[in-house]
């Protein structure tokens, strides 16, 4: 039996795929790298020492996803395919709509067609919205503020209506927070396209010296330093996550919905101060007006995933930043 990883060039799927393959577990991937290159899966190659089935394509292909489930025993699909930039998704509502939501439907009918019964899908700490308070538990109420942002709150509810009408069928919806870092290795990582909308791809390219400063995006919010607050957590922890939530589904029907952070909030400012550490490069920053849509603090409530998936993040924020430099600064 196999796991489809969707989207399993991309950032956080690579670094999934490294960890399943680590323990054993069969996997294919399906990406149309809209967002990746092949270099990511030869890294997972190189990691892993182990080889596993490509197919390269769009997810919303209802042929190619027939072939991909004809051709292979897929017991579950851990779906990270997706489009993920908040400023583009309000430029763009229909190619979001039509990618994340069309494509989560695709695979949904041919995971149905083929008697596929587990999903573990790729939310976000987004769907909190912009009014709940801190720290953020997985019972709160949902909404968005933009189309990225709905996209993931409505495949939440088709999940949950997925699971309600088919009760064999098992969902665990992970709600990430701030994915930061690289293997350790050095040999995947972030590699965004364009100017980076993110704040570590950002400081990456100020470190290197591609851009010369950081715009700090508000130094009067409510927080330690003024700077805003988020739950950044490790992306090898983040994938051993998925690891722990397909244990379950394996073991358990129905939706379920886990918070994956460390629990604990990094300011702007803690986390330049952190990278200049582990990197020894400057990172030079000048404060700038607040971003539209942001708030001042986020972190998770992470009890539900350690008592439901026995997972809890191990490594910091000064591993986040030494495993980030050593990727992004090599030669
Ligand atoms: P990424 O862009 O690096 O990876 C997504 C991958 O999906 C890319 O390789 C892209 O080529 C592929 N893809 C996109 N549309 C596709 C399609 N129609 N068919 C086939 N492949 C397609 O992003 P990531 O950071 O690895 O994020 C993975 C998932 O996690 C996304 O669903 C994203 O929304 C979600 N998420 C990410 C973050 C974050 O900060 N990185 C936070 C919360 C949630
Ligand atoms: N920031 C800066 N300068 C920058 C970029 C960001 O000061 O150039 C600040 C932001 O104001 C914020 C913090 O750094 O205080 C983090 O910003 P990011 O853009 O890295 O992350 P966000 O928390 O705003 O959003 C990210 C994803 C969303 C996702 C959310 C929760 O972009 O899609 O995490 O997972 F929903």
């Amino acid at each position: 039996m196999s796991v489809l990883v969707t989207g399993g060039a991309g950032y956080i799927g690579s670094h999934t795929a490294v960890q399943l393959l680590g323990c054993g577990e069969d996997i294919i991937i399906l990406d149309n790298f809209s967002n990746s290159s092949p270099e990511m899966l030869d890294g997972i190659r190189q990691i892993s020492n182990k080889t596993f089935k490509f197919y390269e394509g769009d997810m919303r292909d209802g042929a190619l996803l027939d072939r991909v489930f004809s051709e292979n025993d897929i017991e579950a699909v851990i779906h990270f395919a997706g489009l993920k930039a908040v400023g583009e998704s309000i430029q763009k509502p229909l190619e979001y709509y039509d990618n994340n939501i069309n494509g989560t439907l695709c695979i949904l009918e041919t995971m149905k067609k083929h008697n596929c019964k587990i999903m573990i899908f790729s939310s976000s700490a987004t769907v909190y919205g912009n009014d709940n308070p801190i720290p953020f538990t997985e019972d709160m109420k949902t909404s968005a503020i933009n189309p990225y942002g709905w996209t993931k709150v409505f495949i939440e509810h088709i999940l949950e209506g997925v699971c309600e009408a088919d009760k064999d069928f098992s969902a665990v919806l992970l709600r990430y927070f701030n994915p930061i870092g690289a293997h350790k290795s050095g040999i995947i990582g972030e590699k965004p396209n364009g100017i980076p909308n993110n704040i570590m791809p950002y400081i990456m390219k100020v470190a290197s010296g591609e851009y010369d400063h950081l715009n700090v995006f508000g130094n009067d919010y409510d927080t330690v330093d003024g700077t805003g607050v988020r739950d950044y957590i490790h992306v090898v922890d983040l994938a051993d996550g998925h690891l722990a939530a397909l244990a379950y589904a394996r073991k358990h029907k129905g939706a379920e919905t886990v918070n994956l952070g460390t629990g604990k909030g990094t300011s702007v400012l803690e986390l330049v101060a952190a990278y200049e550490k582990a990197s020894g490069k400057k990172v030079p920053y000048v404060f700038a007006p607040r971003r539209q849509g942001d708030i001042a603090a986020c972190y998770a409530d992470v009890s539900k995933a350690k008592k439901l998936l026995g997972w809890q993040a191990k490594y910091d924020i000064d591993d986040m930043c030494a495993d980030n430099a050593r990727w992004a600064l090599k030669e």
